[in-house]
């Protein structure tokens, strides 16, 4: 496994490898939802890259980029036991050098879910991911479901954008007990750990009554809403069903809705979601 920081030696360790190569973008503190998208792109592609970096401009100014956790040491021991080719490390004066001024910003879907609490926050995952889509010049690139949003807004740039690369989407992981992995998960205190199942489990609540049959968007939010009731430890920034496209608010489910959520474990932001009217083995198995 070749690692490099600098865009020449990127650049260069990028000519010495078989096509297709697949990019798995992370910002490191790698869990096992990191490496199942590394086996994804591993089962896709001849060659894998991963990148890590911590990217401060999607942290907002009160956010944990910071205390963000890092440990690139072990990320590297991982990711050679997983058999990626290359691993890019850059640096910010790599990345954001002295006098950096250009942004890539998607429009109307930044603006609801994640980025109305989360302002700036898009705006930088698509920079960066657009930064590392020309640095890397993958053919697929692997991202997780658990971030649907982001999902969403990167399909949207990389179709207004005319990137010559495929998406490749990759289901959530969960614990066996349902809590979807998070690099975030270690701030849990015991007590909170056990509450945070709150999310999972309104989810699940969620699949059932879509499978029962009910449509009706507002009934299913009510019965989510009922399952925090009696979660006194979480509290719920957010619960929304969406259009999975536009992610625009739907009354009354036709094919399929986006069901996503945030929730406050203490200080702790915990974000899960589902699709109804799509298969989620995750969560339908007892
Ligand atoms: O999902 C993440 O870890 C990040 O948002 C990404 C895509 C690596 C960009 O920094």
């Amino acid at each position: 496994m070749k690692i490099v920081k600098t865009l020449e030696e990127l650049r260069t360790a990028r000519t010495h490898l078989n096509a297709p190569v697949g990019l798995v973008p992370t910002m490191g503190f790698l869990h096992a939802g990191h490496l199942s998208l590394v086996q994804c792109a591993r089962q896709d592609c001849a060659s894998v890259v991963v990148s890590i970096y911590v990217n401060p401009t999607q942290f907002g100014p009160n956010e944990d980029f910071a205390a963000y956790p890092r440990d690139v040491d072990r990320d590297l021991d991982l990711l050679r036991d997983a058999g990626v080719n290359l691993v890019w490390v850059p640096t910010e004066e790599v990345m954001y050098p002295h006098g950096y001024q250009t942004f890539v910003t998607v429009e109307e879907i930044t603006q609801v879910l994640e980025g109305a609490m989360r302002p700036t926050h898009f705006r930088g995952v698509t920079t960066i991911v657009a930064k590392l889509f020309n640095a890397v010049q993958p053919d697929k690139a692997f991202f997780g479901q658990k971030d649907a949003q982001q999902v969403a807004v990167l399909q949207q740039m990389v179709r207004d954008l005319n990137f010559n690369l495929e998406m490749v989407v990759c289901p959530i992981v969960r614990e066996k007990d349902g809590l979807a992995l998070s690099s975030r998960n270690i701030y849990l205190d015991v007590d909170q750990r056990k509450a945070a199942l709150v999310l999972s489990r309104s989810l699940r609540k969620a699949r059932e009554l879509f499978a029962a049959g009910e449509r009706d968007a507002i009934k299913i939010h009510q019965a989510m809403d009922a399952v925090f009731a009696d979660e006194p430890l979480a509290r719920s920034q957010y619960i929304s069903l969406v259009d999975p496209k536009t992610l625009l608010d739907i009354e009354k489910i036709e094919t399929e809705a986006l069901v996503s959520m945030a929730v406050y474990m203490g200080k702790t932001r915990l974000i899960d979601n589902t699709i109804l009217g799509k298969p989620d083995l995750t969560l339908d198995q007892p």
